[in-house]
């Protein structure tokens, strides 16, 4: 598989069966909403991109909220997101994908009120991930939001980060840089999943060199464990920050 594809191919359609019912993935989308949502009410007809959106698994429920365009490079990914979240059949403004390259953003400077993009930062295909972060805060517009989510903690590799070719994982601090670096205001900088760094340390050890995909396994999180732990966590955040997680986020605003 050569690195210019970000996944391998079977990991889509794990990403794509996943979506809807992994634990993470339901997960992830409330945490989302719940830090997003307070920005995106009370906008005018925004326009939101889902940068590196993949199948639109985390990023597709903000079209409830606005036309969302859905910027990857792997055309199997936006296939299944103009299928999964088509204004017709699901309601909402819809997803519109477009194949795009993160590196080389087609979209003209002040664009969009929000700015999402989950996991996509630390593929190898992305040499210089801060130079990305520069350019969303260029096609965001004044007021508007960008929102880093990472896998976090910069040791904790494990096999799925070979499948998913992670070429890097990010401390809170980085993804904190990054966004000041381009300019922006950070409202939020946290970990998340953080009762999922021990397991995940263990993981690591028992996995070096093995290539595992975390998607088509553990859907219900242990029984339930795991959900129950991320609701806990999610009324935290609500509140506080974190100083680290197994995925790192910063939630910042544009000047
Ligand atoms: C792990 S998936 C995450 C997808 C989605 N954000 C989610 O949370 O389900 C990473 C996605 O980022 C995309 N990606 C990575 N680097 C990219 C780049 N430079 N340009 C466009 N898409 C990119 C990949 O094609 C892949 O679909």
């Amino acid at each position: 598989m050569p690195d210019s594809t970000a996944v391998d191919a079977d990991e889509y359609r794990r990403m794509a069966a996943a979506g809807a019912s992994h634990w993470w993935y339901r997960n992830t989308r409330e945490l989302l909403a719940q830090l997003l949502v307070p920005h995106l009410q009370g906008r005018e007809q925004p326009l939101l991109l889902d940068a590196g959106g993949g199948t639109g698994a985390t990023g597709g429920w903000m079209a409830r909220y606005g036309a969302t365009v859905l910027a990857d490079v792997e055309p199997m990914a936006l296939d299944v997101a103009r299928t999964d979240f088509d204004a017709a059949r699901h309601g909402g403004h819809g997803v519109l994908p477009v194949q795009a390259d993160l590196n080389r953003l087609p979209f003209a400077d002040a664009s969009f009120d929000l700015v999402l993009c989950v996991t996509a930062l630390c593929h190898r295909m992305n040499p210089d991930p801060a130079a990305i972060v520069r350019d969303f805060a260029r096609i965001t517009k004044p007021g508007g939001v960008v929102c880093l989510w990472e896998p976090g903690g910069r040791r904790l590799w494990r096999g799925h980060d070979e499948v998913t070719h992670t070429g890097r994982r990010f401390a809170v601090r980085d993804l904190r840089d990054m966004a000041e670096a381009g300019g922006l205001q950070v409202q939020r900088a946290t970990g998340a999943y953080s009762f999922l760094v021990p397991p995940a340390a263990v993981l690591g050890v028992l996995e070096r060199g093995k290539q595992t995909s975390d998607v088509g396994r553990a859907e219900s999180g242990l029984g339930g464990l795991f959900p129950a732990l991320a609701r806990v966590e999610r009324r935290l955040l609500r509140r506080v920050d974190l100083p680290a997680g197994l995925s790192a986020i910063v939630v910042a605003t544009k000047p």
